[in-house]
Parts: structure tokens; sequence; C-alpha cells
């Protein structure tokens, strides 16, 4: 008889969109963006332990355990994508323990379910070519082929052409999540798109290779097309950024379609310092040491 392999354990990071433009609409009901993701110290734990059936179960209450999970349906894909049927029908079950915020703008159901692409093949004892892995990405979300990799990546297309590339950010990052929860779809349906001009001579991640150290440069280009209908929405959302840079932050921005807003600042100690107003009001506060990569 078959030994059952070892359970696999691994780390969802969240992400935080440096910039963030909607450039146009498509006939698919997507629209086209151009963001650059990057990766801050805040994760989910994974672990997956070898099962007859797929089932799931989240320590979060706000987050659905069993076929609702957006893992669930990432292991039902892969195990379909591999054919594994009739006397082998490997399952997992997956153990997803919740930091990342949720609706937040971070990207945790996204990351998750690309923490189960990357790390289930190897709990089955196959592997699948990084194209078709990209593929079954896609099909779970606009955000998820962006976690099929560790760096930064400046994104366009629905989020899913990505071009990875190192950027190492040399300030603390402190990220604030409101009592706010935010639909993708509503915020993209209070868009008007609107095609790029700058960004045609200069991508944002170019502003950011050559300016990430330069705060004024970094206000000037880096604009969130969310922010303008979500602030109107949701005051609050506002007033944490306001509250940011106030306290010292040298730029602050919201992430994807919020709530979630974070801030740079000189170091550690400064972070913490505007943390402590938004703790104060019991929001959720993460912070980034500089130069963290995953
Ligand atoms: O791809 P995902 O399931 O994350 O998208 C959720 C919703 O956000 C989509 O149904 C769509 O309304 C909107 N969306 C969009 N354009 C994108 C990504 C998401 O309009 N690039």
């Amino acid at each position: 008889m078959a030994s059952i392999p070892p359970p696999i354990s691994c780390r969802a990071y969240a992400k935080i969109n440096l910039g963030l433009r909607v450039t146009g609409e498509r006939t698919d009901g997507y629209h086209e963006i151009c963001t650059v993701f990057h990766r801050i110290e805040l994760f989910d734990d994974i672990v997956l332990h070898a099962s007859d059936a797929i089932t799931v179960h989240t320590t979060d209450p706000a987050v659905p355990s069993g076929e609702a999970n957006i893992c669930h349906a990432a292991a039902l894909m892969l195990r379909e994508r591999l054919d594994l049927k009739t006397g082998v029908r490997p399952g997992v079950h997956i153990e997803i323990t919740k930091r990342i915020p949720v609706s937040a703008g971070l990207g945790g159901g996204s990351a998750d379910a690309a923490a189960v692409l990357r790390s289930l093949p190897a709990l089955w004892g196959k592997s699948l070519p990084e194209d078709d892995l990209r593929a079954l990405a896609l099909g779970l979300g606009s955000d998820v082929p962006y976690f099929m990799g560790d760096d930064s990546a400046l994104g366009k297309g629905r989020g899913e052409i990505l071009e990875y590339f190192r950027l190492d950010v040399p300030f603390a990052i402190l990220l604030c999540t409101p009592p706010v929860q935010v639909s993708t779809q509503w915020a993209y349906s209070r868009i008007v798109p609107r095609p790029p001009e700058r960004l045609d001579q200069e991508d944002l991640r170019s502003v950011l290779l050559r300016g990430i150290s330069d705060p004024l440069l970094l206000c000037e280009h880096l604009v969130n097309d969310f922010e303008s209908p979500v602030f109107l929405e949701h005051p609050l959302v506002r007033s944490v950024k306001e509250s940011m840079m106030r306290d010292g932050a040298l730029f602050a921005s919201m992430s994807g379609s919020g709530s979630s807003v974070y801030g740079f600042f000189h170091d550690t100690d400064a972070a913490r310092r505007a943390a402590a107003p938004l703790e104060s009001l019991n929001y959720r506060t993460f912070i980034t040491p500089p130069h963290f990569r995953v």
C-alpha cells in the first residue's frame, strides 16, 4: 500500500498595488488595468493534508470553509487538469489560518488559491508546466496569476499580463484595513476608464525603479483610480489615508479597490507611531519592514 505523503505547509503573502489605473473597458465584462503588484509581510498559513476528498477549513468566520472557498475550486481544477480519475481520486484537506483581511484590496483569496496551485501537484506526486498553471490561475480570478511568482510585477490586461521585477522598497510600509468591505465588481462599476497618457512614455515600473526613494515622484505618479469612488462612498477610508499623511507618511495610497490603505514611512518606529491612532479605533494594522522580500 502506498504511504501517505506528509503534509505540505506554505505561506500565501498579501499584495498591495503601487498605482492602479483603469485604462479601458473590455467586451468580456472586464477592464484593462495597469498596476504594479508588490508583496508585503502579511500572510495566510496554508497546510495541505493528503485526503480522499477535497475539503477546506478556514479560521476566519468571514471566509467560507468548504466548496465556496476559492481554494476548493483551485484543487478541483487542478485534479481535473491532471486527469486523476478512477480508483486514484486524490483529495486534499486544505487548512487555512487566515490573517489577510478579506474584500480589502490585498488579494487574500487569490494568494491562497495560487498557493494551492503551486504546492498541491507535489502532494499528489505530479507536476504541471508553468503555462498550464498560469492558465488555471486566470480561470480562478484576475489577480491569481500574479501570485504564481514571488517578485513584484507590472500587471496589464486584466492583471494577467505580467512582467516580474525586483523592487526594493526602502521604507517601512504601514497597512491599515478599516472595517469596510468593498466589492471589486462594485468598484469597477464606478470607474470611467481613462486611456493612458503619461504612462505611454514611462510605465509604472520605470517610475518605481527610478523613484522608489523619492516620495515626491511617487506622490505625483502613483495614482489609484479606485480612490475617488471608494472615498466618496466610504469617507472612513479617506480618513485613514489622511491620518497616515498627517502622522508622517511620505506617500500613502489605497490598495486595489480598497478598503486597505498603506503608507510609506522612514522606518518601523515612525510606522508604529502612525499606527497607534488607527489601532485606537480598532482598525487592523500591519507593518512590513524596509527591504522586505518574500
Ligand atoms: O477576476 P475577478 O473574479 O477577481 O474579478 C471580479 C470582478 O471584478 C469581475 O467580475 C469584474 O466585474 C471586475 N474586474 C474587472 N476588470 C478586471 C478585474 C476585475 O472589471 N481587470
